[in-house]
């Protein structure tokens, strides 16, 4: 048996595998806009299994497999064994026996990384304390459809140096552009724990306004991340002057986009006026992980399927 392709964290394809993913995804997109039926994972099977939140991470991947002809299966912790113990090695070993392709969102990054060392079938990051890959997949193919190709642009990430920001910058290593951090002291980015080669294509920064110069694409996430509520009262107060607003828009470039995950909480990590302003392309980025994730998910179950069809 052959080892399946995973997508763990954001290094896991290369430039050219990243650059195949986004023409398939404006074609399978552009398929999808026409009502043109595209099922090539028919009879196929997702397992997506939740042990935290979420809305479009279960939406996008369960629309996607249906839409290419499959179907999807949903599994929390509460309501299997996972949330009772069961070793996620013997959980692997089971899941992937009844499926074509798994999607975990969890606490640390090691769960998944068992899981994958003892899965049959292609695994799939859906978030974890360390990294979102799908999100980033998403967010530049966005870029790229507003404003053409991201490399040697700058991106300005502004706030918690959490799982959005470790692959944000894993991401500028790969598709070769710049990340200019700007975090509360003692929220800085780890280099390590973000799985970085160096410090080649990022910059950190004390001052929020300094980071937003000149970027291209303005972004930033909440202050408080999913596992981490204890922390909240004291990070409210960290995090107070890292908010995006119009001062930090202004110092952009003219034409930079604004984007953010989601859930955005108005008033505290961006002002209304920025995410609802005339920057902002988060409906979009929010869109497109539908799109990107079928591009994903076909890559990963069957290989690149006909370049021509992808120009
Ligand atoms: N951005 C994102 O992953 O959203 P959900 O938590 O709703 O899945
Ligand atoms: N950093 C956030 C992203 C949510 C999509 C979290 O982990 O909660």
């Amino acid at each position: 048996m052959t080892s399946p392709r995973h997508y763990l964290q954001f290094n896991d394809l290369s430039a050219d595998e990243y650059a195949y993913l986004f023409k398939r995804t404006k074609w399978i997109k552009e398929k999808f806009k026409n009502y043109e039926p595209y099922h090539p994972l028919f009879d196929r099977t997702l397992v997506m299994i939740f042990e935290k939140a979420s809305t479009r991470t279960r939406l996008s991947f369960e629309a996607g497999m249906q839409q290419l002809g499959g179907s999807a299966i949903y599994l929390n912790t509460r309501d299997s064994q996972l949330g009772r113990g069961e070793p996620v090695e013997d959980a692997a070993q089971v899941i992937s026996r009844m499926s074509d392709v798994v999607m975990i969102r969890t606490f640390e990054q090691g769960i998944i990384e068992r899981f994958a060392a003892n899965s049959r079938v292609p695994l799939i990051n859906g978030l974890t304390n360390e990294y979102h890959p799908c999100q980033i997949l998403a967010d530049i193919y966005t870029y790229i459809e507003h404003r053409g190709s991201i490399k040697g642009k700058t991106v300005a990430w502004v706030g918690d140096s959490n799982n959005m920001c470790n692959t944000w910058l894993q991401a500028a290593e790969v598709l070769d552009f710049n990340v200019h951090v700007s975090t509360p002291p003692g929220y800085e980015v780890e280099p390590e724990r973000a799985g970085l080669y160096g410090t080649d294509h990022f910059e950190q920064f004390a001052d929020p306004l300094e980071a937003c110069k000149g970027a291209h694409l303005v972004t930033t996430d909440v202050w408080t991340s999913m596992g981490f509520e204890a922390e909240n009262e004291a990070r409210m107060k960290a995090f107070a002057d890292w908010c995006v607003d119009a001062e930090m828009m202004s110092v952009a470039a003219p034409d930079a986009v604004f984007m953010h995950c989601l859930p955005a909480h108005r008033g505290e990590e961006v002002t209304a006026e920025v995410i609802d302003g005339p920057q902002s392309v988060v409906w979009d980025e929010a869109e497109n992980r539908l799109h990107v994730q079928k591009a994903l998910m076909e890559f990963l179950v069957l290989g690149r399927v006909g370049d021509e069809k992808a120009n």
